[in-house]
């Protein structure tokens, strides 16, 4: 496995490469778990070389927001992915030839303040999809998260790239981007990876120990209530929505605090009043779990699920 950390030192590999393999991407921010991994396995079934991309990118972070302590653990993520190699079945089409992890003035040579309005550059924004749902409390994320992805798939030139469902308007937006930017890019979405207890795999797991660990599945608990609802025969959304409030109100009170539960169609992620069937509604939620002892920070989690 090659690790490139240069624009020009990747280039060269790719341009080395025969007409006939092909490239599949997972771009990651590092911090690899279970549900990174599942992505390369999926690439590894359909690519002839799997690359995966580590860089943790300032741009989709707030000043406000966990930059500075996000987990950097490039060492046990280098042995997970050659660990995922030698796990690899031998019908596997490649492996994990690649990994390309940028410093920030490669991918940002104008430098990339948090501050918005002290940024120079170019940026790419998908409207009105990024103000939607995450957006409502994060704008500056799917504006970063877009661009940061724009200059990896211009780099790396994938033929396939993969992410995963747990962030589900992420996959949206992109699919949205690949589209109107006419990247001949296919993705392919992964389901989300959970732990026994259901709680979806995210790097930021690992801020949550104790009580707030154990807590932490309510949020996926929150979900299956809704869904069960709409199994049921329930269609409208303002019911659906109200099993899953309720279970975060029992079981979540004092130690989390619910940003939101909502509804949306999969294209332009509006707002639906009622779920149709047969449409692939999506049914997602964030929330806040809040410090238990002093030293700990607030750590945000989010989910979703789609109803069929
Ligand atoms: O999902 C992530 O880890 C990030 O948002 C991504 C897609 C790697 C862009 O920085």
């Amino acid at each position: 496995m090659q690790v490139y950390n240069s624009v020009a030192s990747y280039r060269a590999w790719r341009a080395s490469l025969s007409a006939d393999s092909t490239v599949g991407v997972v771009p990651t921010m590092g911090a690899l778990h279970a549900g990174h991994l599942s992505l390369a396995r999926a690439a590894a079934t359909a690519n002839t070389h799997v690359v995966v991309t580590i860089f943790l990118n300032p741009a989709q972070f707030a000043p406000t927001e966990d930059l500075a302590s996000y987990p950097k653990t490039m060492d046990q993520d280098l042995a997970a992915l050659e660990a995922l190699n030698a796990s690899l079945p031998p019908s596997a089409s490649g492996q994990v030839t690649t990994v390309f992890a940028p410093t920030v003035a490669e991918m940002y040579p104008a430098g990339i303040p948090l501050v918005r309005n002290e940024q120079v550059g170019t940026f790419i924004e998908v409207v009105p999809l990024s103000a939607a749902l995450e957006g409502g409390t994060r704008p500056h994320f799917f504006r970063g998260v877009a661009t940061v992805c724009t200059k990896l798939f211009n780099i790396t030139r994938p033929h396939n790239v993969y992410f995963g469902q747990k962030d589900v308007q992420q996959t949206v937006i992109l699919k949205r981007l690949l589209r109107d930017l006419h990247f001949d890019i296919t993705m392919t979405v992964v389901p989300t990876e959970r732990e026994a207890d259901g709680l979806a795999m995210s790097s930021r797991n690992v801020f949550l120990s104790g009580e707030r660990r154990k807590a932490a599945p309510v949020l996926y608990k929150a979900l299956r209530a809704a869904e069960d609802v709409y199994n049921g025969g329930e269609g409208r959304a303002s019911v659906i929505l109200e099993a899953a409030r309720q279970v975060l109100e029992r079981e979540g009170a004092g130690m989390m605090k619910l940003d939101y539960v909502s509804l949306n169609e999969s294209e332009l992620l509006r707002e639906v009043d009622t779920v149709e069937r047969g449409k692939g509604v999506i049914l997602s939620a964030a929330m806040w779990v809040l410090p238990t002892v002093e030293g700990e920070g607030t750590v945000r989690l989010i989910d979703n699920l789609i109803l069929e």
